[in-house]
This record gives C-alpha cells, sequence and structure tokens, in this order.
C-alpha cells in the first residue's frame, strides 16, 4: 500500500502472544489487557532502550472492546479496563515519542467473540481516526473468505478517507488460504502495508520452526511480494517468553531479518532477561532487517537439517549486491556442526570481494575473495547470521548501512 507508511518492515511491540485475551483485572491485575499494560510498555519501549533502536509501535490486539457497540453504533473500549478511552491511550503513546495501533476484523466478530466492522465499515475507520490510531490490524475470524477481496479495500478506503495516514496490516490472504483460495496478492500489495500468510505462532520453537519452513516452502509465491510499503507478516517475535531457548531465540530474529519481517515483539519488557533483550536490541540484524531495499530472503539450501538464507541487502557495487546469510542447524542428533562452503557457492561472485563479519560474535572475517572457503559453527537449533558487504575495492572497508532513519 502505497500510503507513505512502513518504507521498511513495521517495529513495535503487540500485545498478543504473550497476553493474549486476559480480561481478568480482578485477580490478575498486573497480565489483563487493560491501558495499564500498554502505558506500562510504552515506558519501558522507551526506557528500556527498545525505541532507540526502531521499535516505534504500540499495539493493542484482541480483547479491547466491550461485547455492544454505543446507541450510535460506535465501538466502546472496555469500561473497566480502558476507562481513559482509546484516545487517551494515544495521546499518551504520542506523547512518548511513538505510534499507536489497534485491533478489528473484518467479521461479525473478533477471533475472540468481541463486535468486528461488519456493517459499521465507515463508522468504524472514524472512530479510529478521531482516536488518532496510527496502525490497524484487521483480522478475519467470522467472515467469508471470498468477501475479503472487496471488504479489505472497502475498509482500506475508509480509512484514507479520514486523512489520518494508519499502517493497514491484513489478515486477508491467511483466511483465503485456509479456504482454500488462491490469494490475488496484487490486490494485496496494492491495500495492504503488511499481511499474515500462515499459521498464529505460539510459544514454541515447533511453532517457528513451521513458520520458517512455511517461507522457505512457498518463497517463489511469496518473495515476490514483499518491498517497500508491503510486507509478509510471519508473525510476532516471541523472544524472551517461555518456549525458546536461547540459542533458537537467536534464530528467530536472524531469520525474521533475512525475512524482512515486521519485528513485533510480544514479551513481557517488565522481566525480560538481559540476554533476550540483547538479541531483540541486536542493531546489526536490526540493520538487517531494515535495509532499504526491502527485498525479501530465500531459503538457499536444506539438507540433513542444515539450512542457509540469504537475503540481499545495501550496499551494492556495480551489479553487486551486499548479502546477509544465515546459517540455521535444525539437527537435534548432536553436537555444534560445521558447515563449510565458498562465498561464490552462496551465489557472491563480485570480483572485488566482501567483507564478511558475524552479527552475534565479535568475529571479522576480514576481505574474502569468492573463492574464499568461510567454515561456521551452528549450534543445535542456533544459527550463525554473517553479512557480507560488497567491495568497491579490494582494500578499502565499507562500513555497515546506517541504521538511522
Ligand atoms: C487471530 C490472529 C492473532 C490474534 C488473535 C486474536 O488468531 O491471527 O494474531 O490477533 O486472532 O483473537
Ligand atoms: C452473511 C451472514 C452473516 C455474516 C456475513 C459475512 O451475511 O449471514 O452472519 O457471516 O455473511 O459476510
Amino acid at each position: 500500500l502505497e500510503n507513505g507508511l512502513a518504507r521498511t518492515p513495521p517495529m513495535g511491540w503487540l500485545a498478543w502472544e504473550r497476553f493474549r485475551c486476559n480480561t481478568d483485572c480482578k485477580n490478575d491485575p498486573d497480565n489483563c489487557i487493560s491501558e495499564q499494560l500498554f502505558r506500562t510498555m510504552t515506558d519501558l519501549v522507551v526506557s528500556q532502550g527498545y525505541a532507540a533502536v526502531g521499535y516505534q509501535y504500540i499495539n493493542v490486539d484482541d480483547c479491547w472492546l466491550e461485547k455492544e457497540r454505543n446507541i450510535h453504533g460506535q465501538l466502546v473500549p472496555d469500561r473497566q479496563r480502558f476507562p481513559s478511552g482509546m484516545k487517551s491511550l494515544a495521546d499518551y503513546v504520542h506523547a512518548k515519542g511513538l505510534k499507536f495501533g489497534i485491533y478489528q476484523d473484518f467479521g461479525n466478530y473478533t477471533c475472540a467473540g468481541y463486535p468486528g466492522i461488519l456493517g459499521y465499515l465507515q463508522v468504524d475507520a472514524e472512530t479510529f481516526g478521531s482516536w488518532d490510531v496510527d496502525y490497524v490490524k484487521l483480522d478475519g475470524c467470522y467472515a467469508h473468505p471470498s468477501e475479503m477481496d472487496r471488504g479489505y479495500p472497502e475498509f482500506g478506503y475508509y480509512l484514507n478517507q479520514t486523512g489520518k495516514a494508519m499502517v493497514y496490516s491484513c489478515s486477508w490472504p491467511v483466511y483465503q488460504i485456509y479456504a482454500g483460495m488462491q490469494p490475488n496478492y496484487t490486490a494485496i500489495i496494492q491495500h495492504c502495508n503488511l499481511w499474515r500468510n500462515f499459521d498464529d505462532i505460539q510459544d514454541s520453537w515447533d511453532s517457528v520452526q513451521s513458520i520458517m519452513d512455511y517461507y522457505g516452502n512457498n518463497q517463489d509465491t511469496v518473495v515476490p511480494n514483499s518491498g517497500p510499503g508491503h510486507w509478509n507478516d510471519p508473525d510476532m517475535l516471541i523472544i524472551g517468553n517461555f518456549g525458546l531457548s536461547y540459542e533458537q531465540s537467536k534464530t528467530q530474529m536472524a531469520i525474521w531479518a533475512i525475512l524482512a519481517a515486521p519485528l513485533l515483539m510480544s514479551v513481557d519488557l517488565r522481566t525480560i532477561r538481559p540476554e533476550y533483550k540483547a538479541i531483540l536490541q541486536n542493531k546489526k540484524i536490526i540493520a538487517v532487517d531494515q535495509d532499504p531495499l526491502g527485498i525479501q530472503g530465500r531459503r538457499i539450501y536444506k539438507h540433513k537439517g542444515i539450512e542457509i538464507w540469504s537475503r540481499p541487502i545495501t550496499p551494492l557495487y556495480q551489479n553487486y549486491f551486499s548479502y546477509a546469510i544465515a546459517f540455521v542447524n535444525r539437527r537435534t542428533d548432536g553436537t555444534p556442526s560445521d558447515v563449510a562452503v565458498t562465498l561464490k557457492e552462496l551465489g557472491l561472485v563480485s570480483p572485488t570481494g566482501y567483507r564478511v563479519e558475524d552479527l552475534y560474535e565479535d568475529v571479522d572475517y576480514g576481505v574474502l575473495t569468492p573463492q574464499t572457503k568461510i567454515k561456521v559453527k551452528v549450534n543445535p537449533s542456533g544459527v550463525v547470521i554473517l553479512r557480507a558487504d560488497v567491495q568497491p575495492d579490494f582494500n578499502r572497508r565499507v562500513p555497515y548501512y546506517s541504521t538511522q532513519r
């Protein structure tokens, strides 16, 4: 969607995977979906350094609504849990220099059973505009997938009519795929800034692997659809929760960067351990994710549990890209595995060479020719991610692409 927004994949915090539909503020006041939770996370995104590395959106997900609309047909946030209202919460987020996102559903109900927008598309778009919302995720439960080709653009039209620019996150393709339809990605690119293609992420390594497999197995269909203003969304980062080990967390971050994925953390920022925070704040990997070319990467090798993923990035020299390369070890039967490969075998063929660095470890391989064989040691369920910057001239070093945006 060419609305000037999401020129790089959106980054922020999203409530769903970690906090779900916890509405029990009586017994669990610190973890229920409430304005207090979003204010607290807003504060932490700023005070704990996440905003400084690019995380920007504070996104509400399902379960923020009253079960009934008001007498004017307008949406009403839950009166107990959001007593100050959504405009006030948006103002709070804006005052901290961040942006505010909200959730709705194209059908009769949201996935958790709150009122959806069907029959109220214009009213609801106007409501979001009046609340100064910056980002709308429009889910697709309780709707007919065949109506989405009409409905998602129509709601987008009403969002646009408000005059307030909002990132538009769609679940349009995933529900159509579930219904056995072939999504019209040309239309989806035109009307949405990002979209879900596959299952909800859950707090497990199995879930992360199933998502990696989906994007690897379907890369010829999905990769070409991604670019500035329009992104595939493999779902939230679950780093810092309960289901991923340290190695697996590093793998999720690296592969999401290769996929040019939106980086939407769903984690309790009050209790996250420092090593997981460091993964989420790894500036070199964020720079890969946010690379201005916006070319989604691919799985270029998969054999006996070893995968290699590659993404073209800046800087360019003549016709040669630079690359981010991730080596993933999905074997469960062994110790750290050695992978040895020449740059040429990875498709890195510029005769001027590449400066190669590890993005997690402090390892600088120096400037290498395409014939050079590099050897990495990849831990079980872990990753090694490298960056190879094409050299304009063999002896001159090119700095990392600036993370300034
Ligand atoms: C769907 C979406 C999730 C989340 C829930 C909320 O499952 O895919 O991301 O928004 O609904 O109910
Ligand atoms: C029909 C049904 C509604 C709703 C819409 C969705 O109108 O009666 O309940 O499911 O389709 O488009």
